[in-house]
């Protein structure tokens, strides 16, 4: 009988800040990933600039590619396919991976396997285990918040999502109220664990859906900060940052918890870069607990925007056939499908 042969995918991802590649083997075995980031050059802006972004990303794809196939040993020809983010993103940062991805597969002779950035996300956890379905995926980043049920590999079904901002989106804009630096996300998490929960914030959307909504909480947030500055308070940073999160995470886990019981789940998955939060970790490792289901959350490595994700998708894409041809083009806005 024929051996079955191993396929590594070299996955690039440049959809943001961040420009990486990896090699990964067949879908779950991380080889080598470089991932070159941007957050000291945006964060004198207090946010991600597309222009600069794009322009970086021209700068840094061909060393980061040249140094991830060193780490892993290996060269383009021994490469099996090409996994590449086509979107969703900004759109000029997408284009420079994308460029890269169709350059390498025409000159290499490879296929070209498109990857929704979401997608990317979700697949991350097969680098820790293989997928197991039905599941439910609770999707939590910068520019995403919502709840997806998957039957199979890429039978993707959103129970829900965010009505307005994002969870990632709003931890950054509240960090910035606080004076934190960007990204804010990973500094509030930090600061939230020297205080208490002692400022009353407002549950977002307490309702019978599956839907998240931020823009109330953040506003919330924004009012109280200038409300203790005009009475001439000081603000407790981190009980405000404790507060914050205990009602952001409640939000979430909240609506997690009526999705697992309503659909009879059994395994959950959380994806996205607000997975690497220490106590929506914690607070989802209790209710799989209580709810007596397999759960898993990439570690902290894989949560935030990384060219293995991409790699990791791109394999169950290419079993399934999901290839393209040179005429692929990146989207800045697309479903997940
Ligand atoms: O997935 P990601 O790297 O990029 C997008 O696809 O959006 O997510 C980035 C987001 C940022 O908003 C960042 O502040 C947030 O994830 N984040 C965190 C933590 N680490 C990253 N938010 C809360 N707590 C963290 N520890
Ligand atoms: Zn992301």
């Amino acid at each position: 009988m024929q051996e079955k042969k191993d396929m590594y995918i070299l996955g690039i991802e440049s959809s943001c800040d961040e420009t990486s590649v990896s090699v990964v083997k067949n879908g779950t075995e991380e080889l080598a990933t470089v991932i070159s980031s941007q957050i000291d050059i945006h964060k004198d802006f207090g946010g991600v600039v597309p222009e600069i972004a794009s322009r970086h990303h021209v700068k840094n794809i061909t060393m980061v590619l040249e140094e991830c196939l060193e780490k892993a040993n290996m060269t383009m020809e021994q490469i099996d396919a090409i996994a590449i983010t086509y979107g969703p993103g900004l759109i000029g940062s997408l284009l420079i991976g994308l460029e890269a991805a169709k350059t390498l597969a025409w000159l290499y002779q490879k296929p070209l396997i498109p990857v929704h950035h979401i997608a990317g996300h979700i697949y991350a956890n097969s680098l820790v285990r293989p997928l197991k379905f039905p599941l439910l995926a609770l999707v939590v980043s910068g520019g995403h918040t919502e709840l997806i049920e998957m039957t199979n590999h890429y039978k993707f079904k959103k129970l829900g999502g965010t009505l307005d901002d994002a969870i990632g989106e709003c931890y950054d804009k509240v960090a910035r109220v606080m004076n934190l630096e960007y990204p804010g996300g990973p500094k509030l998490d930090k600061l939230s664990k020297e205080g208490k929960p002692t400022y009353k914030l407002p549950i977002p959307l307490h309702d019978d859906s599956y839907n998240f909504s931020f823009s109330g909480l953040k506003s919330a947030v924004i009012n109280l900060a200038h409300n203790e500055k005009q009475r001439g308070e000081e603000l407790r940073q981190a009980d405000l940052a404790a507060s914050f999160q205990k009602v952001a995470v409640e939000s979430v886990v909240s609506k997690t918890k009526k999705a697992i019981e309503d659909k009879n789940i059994k395994y959950l998955i959380v994806a996205g870069g607000v997975a690497a939060n220490q106590i929506l970790r914690s607070e989802i490792e209790k209710l799989a607990e209580e709810e007596g289901i397999e759960m898993s959350v990439p570690p902290m490595k894989y949560c935030t925007d990384n060219a293995a994700m991409i790699g990791a998708a791109g394999y169950y894409a290419y079993k399934l056939g999901r290839v393209a041809d040179l005429t692929l083009n990146s989207k800045a806005n697309d479903k997940l499908r």
